[in-house]
């Protein structure tokens, strides 16, 4: 399998005692948003074999969605610059009077940037991509589209990949954030690590579970160890937060230096320590930090 390297790997693998006496059992921090400063987070590790793949094609751009605020789009749009490529995003949401955290980062980046309403996005975002895919084909560029996450078969080999860096660990649990899936399927797809536990952040765990053993059909792949989703830490929706969220996000940087984000990591930290309290987790857990720190500008009014 034909990959870049765009990650500092593997990423430390650090303890977090302080965090640990909050949450209730042994804490470690898999520190995946050390992963580069621009291209940070989980979604740089999908990237190297997706834009392998945009290389070989002999890509002029690369396109992508996701939303207003998405990592994934801020990180495609970083590495497609790295590599001389020209980023088009594809953004749920209204272009704000001023763009702040990730889409102030896309705009630095001169990304083309498309926004569309949540209906068009919801409905048509693979069409939109496909028509913008056509368009530069007219001009003779070539366009590659990644689907939404990088959550597609490929993307995935970075997950497979990461899971071999903590397989001799001895963990008896691993908690991480699902935003499309890809994540989460890699580490439940490479070795047996110990109980991998997704935390969904938008769509039902129903719907995850679906979305694993599909890319593991694609894969021709089979979980190697006991893993699940739970959709009980969505709080008040996709990328909005509560107050059980800013406190994880408070206790971890607070008591770790830790920065952890609204949408994602904020929701896995809450909703480790609910299920240690409940019973269902406990011993030593690895809690997958999978970036999204630029999430937290422009949310200063609810911290
Ligand atoms: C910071 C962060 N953590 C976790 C995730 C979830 O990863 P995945 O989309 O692979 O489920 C994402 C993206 O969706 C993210 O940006």
């Amino acid at each position: 399998m034909d990959k870049l390297s765009l990650a500092r790997l593997p990423t430390p693998l650090e303890p977090a005692p302080r965090l640990s006496e909050w949450v209730g059992a042994e804490v470690w921090v898999k520190r995946d948003d050390l992963t580069g400063l621009g291209i940070s987070g989980n979604k740089v590790r999908k990237l190297e074999y997706l834009l392998a793949d945009a290389q070989a094609q002999g890509a002029d751009g690369v396109a992508t969605c996701g939303g207003l605020q998405s990592n994934h789009c801020r990180a495609t749009a970083v590495a497609a610059r790295r590599l001389g490529l020209d980023p088009l995003l594809l953004l749920r949401g209204e272009a704000p009077a001023e763009p702040d955290g990730n889409l102030l980062l896309d705009t630095l980046l001169d990304a083309e940037v498309h926004f569309c309403t949540p209906e068009a996005y919801a409905s048509s975002r693979g069409a939109l991509l496909e028509g913008h895919r056509a368009r530069w084909a007219a001009e003779g560029r070539h366009l590659y589209v990644i689907p939404e996450g990088g959550s597609n078969a490929l993307g995935c080999e970075g997950y497979i990949a990461a899971a071999a860096e903590v397989a001799n660990e001895a963990f008896d649990h691993h908690i991480v954030a699902v935003g499309s899936g890809g994540t989460l399927a890699g580490l439940v797809l490479g070795p047996d690590i110990g109980e991998v536990v997704g935390i969904a952040v938008c769509d039902s765990a129903r719907f995850f579970v679906d979305k694993v053993h599909a890319l593991a059909a694609e894969l021709g792949r089979s979980p190697q160890g006991a893993w699940r989703v739970s959709d009980d830490y969505i709080g008040p929706g996709y990328s909005l937060a509560h107050e059980p969220v800013w406190q994880a996000i408070r206790e971890a940087a607070r008591r770790e230096g830790l920065f952890l984000d609204p949408a994602y990591t904020g929701k896995a930290l809450w909703g480790l320590r609910e299920e240690v309290a409940a019973g269902r987790m406990g011993g030593r857990v690895c809690f997958w930090h999978t970036g999204g720190a630029f999430g937290l500008f422009g949310r200063g009014g609810e911290l």
